[in-house]
């Protein structure tokens, strides 16, 4: 069904896509956008309830308020760092291009979509969420194979984000992601290279038959 270079081609988005701070201005092609939204729906959700919306953010104004938003809640977690030589790194690290960024869209999660009887998500509830993050994975790898760097952002309060775009209080707002192009596209997450956490072996991940058995 796929000839090898298709094969080789998909191994080696999902090897390269890194997650992207630094964005520069320049503005990015609107077809683009329209296929890492289509990548997006495309994604599997649980009883097909395709739980997604996408706020496009343009306006800096508004960029600036999330920016702000998300910076609060980065300076209010350095506190569980306090007295641990990780809070200077932690401070220091850049986690966010919000306001960088040409393009910011938040990815929300409607709940209540399918109404009451959504198939398979009776027994996990969390499926709605995790469906929403199997799109955000494929905007993840389209904007790779599309030459743009994307950065996903999750350090913010959600009602600080409700409020600054309006969001209903059921939905709610997955994901913060910044799409530009970059300068920086690392081999290696940037949280390896900055020394903060490193791949651990996935040998030591599976187990076979039974928990805990190699
Ligand atoms: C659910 C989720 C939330 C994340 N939230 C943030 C965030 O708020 N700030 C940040 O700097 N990176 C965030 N990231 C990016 C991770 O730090 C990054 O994926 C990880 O360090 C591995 O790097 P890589 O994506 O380049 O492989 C998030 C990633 C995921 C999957």
């Amino acid at each position: 069904m796929f000839s090898k270079e298709e094969r080789e081609a998909i191994y080696k988005v999902i090897e390269t896509r890194r997650d992207i701070r630094s964005f520069k201005s320049d503005p990015i092609p609107i077809d683009a956008i329209g296929r890492i939204l289509e990548a997006a729906h495309h994604a599997p959700s649980v009883g097909f309830m395709q739980p997604w919306n996408f706020v496009l953010i343009e306006s800096d104004e508004v960029k600036k308020q999330l920016a702000w938003a998300a910076d609060k809640e980065r300076r209010a977690l350095t506190i569980h760092y306090e007295e641990d030589e990780r809070a200077s790194k932690f401070l220091s690290l850049k986690i966010e291009g919000l306001k960088e960024a040409p393009l910011t869209i938040c990815v929300t999660c409607d709940p209540t979509r399918g109404g009451s009887h959504v198939l398979g998500r009776n027994s996990i509830p969390e499926t709605d969420m995790m469906s929403t993050a199997c799109a955000i994975q494929n905007m993840w790898l389209a904007s790779c194979v599309e030459g743009l760097a994307m950065g996903w952002v999750s350090f913010y309060k959600k009602s600080d984000v409700r409020d600054i775009l309006v969001i209903p209080p059921h939905i709610d707002p997955v994901a913060l992601i910044s799409i530009g192009y970059t300068d920086v596209y690392p081999k290696a997450p940037i949280l390896e290279s900055a020394n903060w956490e490193k791949r651990r072996s996935l040998q030591n991940l599976i187990f076979k038959d039974k928990w805990g058995n190699k």
